[in-house]
């Protein structure tokens, strides 16, 4: 299985880790993450996360992928809760492999699929568990990369309806990323220069996996 969220939770943790960043723990509500930290008192754990997209107060950082700095992140973990990704975590832990999914690391992410050779769903967080077009978008990239490599996939409706998407938006990830209604959003609250980032096609070797509740880089 992938999990998506695109803007910003699954593109934060590739940007995250790829500075250093040991891990994430994601749980499901703040006080959850504040409980959890306070009963580790590890100087190594720090506490992100976002409502609404802002901060939250009491938390080290936040969900955008520039708060996640070397010198902030560099072998911490962070506990981490969000609105929608973190819950799509949550809801997918029970898979048999979860992967970590975002536009900066598609072509990584098609290579480790098709070694599993298992079948595959991708799971996008969605908004509130409403359709939204960046990871729809995403998960159709995900398809088209992986039928570039030659696999042949028996794609659901779902499946062709994002790859028919994503063949419309390729040549402008980032006018997608500004024109749906998240990022419309995250633009009107001083967001924006997030969506860039997150906009960076494989820009990223790496694909974290989510197992025994942590998401980390197993090779
Ligand atoms: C979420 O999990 O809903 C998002 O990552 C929200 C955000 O942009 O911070």
């Amino acid at each position: 299985m992938v999990v998506i969220d695109v803007l910003r939770a699954t593109s934060t943790m590739i940007i995250a880790l790829e500075n250093g960043c040991s891990g994430f723990i994601p749980v499901s509500t703040v006080e959850e993450a504040m409980q959890l930290a306070a009963l580790k008192k590890d100087p190594d754990l720090l506490l992100g996360g976002e409502r609404n997209a802002m901060p939250l107060e009491g938390f080290h950082l936040g969900n955008s992928p520039r708060d996640y700095r070397p010198e902030k992140v560099r072998g911490k973990v962070v506990v981490l809760t969000t609105t929608n990704g973190t819950q799509a975590l949550l809801a997918a832990r029970k898979a048999a492999e979860v992967f970590i999914g975002a536009f900066l690391n598609i072509s990584a992410l098609s290579r480790r699929l098709e070694e599993t050779g298992r079948d595959v769903i991708i799971a996008c967080s969605g908004e509130k568990s409403l359709f939204c077009l960046e990871d729809t978008v995403c998960g159709g990239a995900i398809i088209d990369c992986l039928e570039q490599e030659g696999v042949s996939l028996l794609k659901n409706d779902a499946a062709m309806a994002a790859k028919v998407l994503y063949e419309y938006y390729e040549g402008d990830i980032h006018g997608m990323l500004a024109g749906c209604d998240w990022g419309q959003y995250l633009e009107s609250v001083g967001l924006g220069k997030d969506l860039r980032i997150c906009a960076q096609t494989d820009s990223s070797q790496l694909v974290p996996v989510y197992r025994e509740g942590k998401i980390f880089l197993d090779r």
